[in-house]
């Protein structure tokens, strides 16, 4: 982990409730898609977690949904302002060791991908994705996930692509694939437990206080007892998570 203070040379919407921000700094240190960065806001007492949605050695960039008063102060950030900033938190997806990858992202949960995809791609792997959302006006970036996987949409009001859930779309379709990887809602984590038998990997979200292993607060429930989302996570093995 180490502090940086980042300069923003990008903050804009993606669609009525979610952001691109890109920062400037030093990323060489980081390893995995999905590691994430803590950002210290003006007025707000704890920093706000978000995941390394695509990085180079001196670029990052957030995809962040506004939720409350904190993301909303970020819309309001300005090309220029700098920002006090910890990065290279949490482990990411650590295991790219996948031929048949499948990606399955509920909402803002595709964040992550974005680089997980170029890191596959890189390999010569051309990922299978199934990325859900409750509506079609929801859906970001598709021109990018359409020209680097095979992608399947669904939405929960079949406005676009699948009508229903991923979990719905797994279980009544055959996808060919040998790992998978999740990050979205709790209920669909849970689910995907049903439906994906193979080994899989999720990246979990908690309310954070320290972001770094020192407070306990983000604990979650494994098999293993339980375990830091800052810490050991955010990405554990589908089978180990214990959900409550
Ligand atoms: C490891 C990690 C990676 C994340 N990556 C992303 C990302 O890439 N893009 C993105 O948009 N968001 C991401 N989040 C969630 C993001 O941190 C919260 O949405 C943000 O902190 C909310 O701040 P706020 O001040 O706007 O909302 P607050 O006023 O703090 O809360 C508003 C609402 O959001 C809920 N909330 C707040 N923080 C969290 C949280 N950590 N998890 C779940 N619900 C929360 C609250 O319960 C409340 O209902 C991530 C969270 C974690 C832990
Ligand atoms: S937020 Fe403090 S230990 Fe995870």
């Amino acid at each position: 982990m180490e502090k940086q203070i980042l300069e923003i040379i990008e903050n804009r919407s993606l669609n009525k409730a979610v952001y691109k921000m890109v920062l400037k700094g030093d990323f060489k240190n980081i390893k995995n898609p999905d590691e994430f960065i803590n950002i210290s806001l003006k007025n707000f007492y704890l920093r706000r977690p978000f995941s390394v949605a695509d990085y180079t050695l001196d670029t990052l960039t957030i995809i962040y949904k506004v939720l409350g008063e904190g993301t909303k102060e970020m819309t309001n950030l300005k090309i220029g302002d700098k920002l006090d900033v910890l990065i290279g938190l949490g482990n990411g997806f650590y295991d790219m060791n996948s031929q048949k990858p499948l990606l399955i992202a509920g909402g803002i949960g595709i964040a992550p991908f974005i680089n997980l995809i170029k890191e596959f791609n890189k390999e010569g792997i051309r990922p299978t994705l199934i990325y859900g959302e409750q509506t079609k006006d929801n859906f970001i970036l598709l021109d990018f996930f359409k020209d680097n996987t095979n992608l399947y949409l669904t939405t929960d009001d079949g406005s676009l692509g699948y009508f229903g859930n991923s979990v719905d779309f797994i279980r009544n379709n055959i996808i060919d694939y040998d790992k998978f990887y999740a990050c979205g809602p709790i209920p669909m984590l849970k689910s995907l437990n049903n439906v994906c038998t193979k080994i899989g990997y999720v990246s979990l979200e908690a309310r954070m206080g320290c972001g770094f292993g020192a407070c306990m607060g983000c604990s979650i429930k494994t098999v293993d007892g339980y375990k830091r989302v800052c810490k050991e996570g955010p990405v554990f093995l589908a089978s180990e998570v214990i959900y409550e």
